[in-house]
Order: C-alpha cells, then sequence, then structure tokens
C-alpha cells in the first residue's frame, strides 16, 4: 500500500514533517518496508483539514498525536 503526506506550507506547519518521521519510525519498527511506501506531495487542496494524508487514495486528516493510531489502525490491522 501506498502513503502520501502532504508537505505544503499549511501541513508543514501543522505537523507533517512529525507525521512523516512517524510513519517512517513505524513502517521501520514493524518491518514494512516492502509493503508500505511512503511519499510526500504538494499541496492537496484540503489545508483545512491538515496534515493531509492519503492512504492508496483515500484520504485521511492527521495530526502528530493521532498518527500512531492511524497507523494501527489502517496498516497494521489490514496487514494482519
Ligand atoms: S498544504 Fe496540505 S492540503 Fe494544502
Amino acid at each position: 500500500m501506498k502513503i502520501t503526506v502532504c508537505i505544503g506550507s499549511s501541513c508543514h506547519l501543522k505537523g507533517a514533517r512529525q507525521v512523516v518521521e512517524q510513519l517512517q519510525y513505524l513502517i521501520a519498527e514493524n518491518n514494512l518496508k516492502n509493503d508500505v511506501e511512503l511519499g510526500g506531495t504538494f499541496c492537496m487542496g484540503n489545508c483545512q483539514k491538515g496534515v493531509c494524508v492519503t492512504l492508496d487514495d483515500k484520504p485521511f486528516s492527521l495530526t502528530p498525536e493521532n498518527t500512531k493510531e492511524f497507523f494501527q489502525e489502517k496498516i497494521l490491522k489490514k496487514n494482519a
């Protein structure tokens, strides 16, 4: 699966960097490097919902606080 994180300026201010770092860490920690592709994209036009993330083209709205939960719910459970 593929996760894309918006790195536009509005999402950046809301913590896109921390979201990316957490995702990188979680992917490594769970040995999912071959299963999960992490990428970035410019502004998705949904700034008020930032940090904007898509998972296989489905939109999600993350914060550094709920990134781990998102990962557990949407990635680990799906992969289990
Ligand atoms: S900066 Fe992320 S949607 Fe606009």
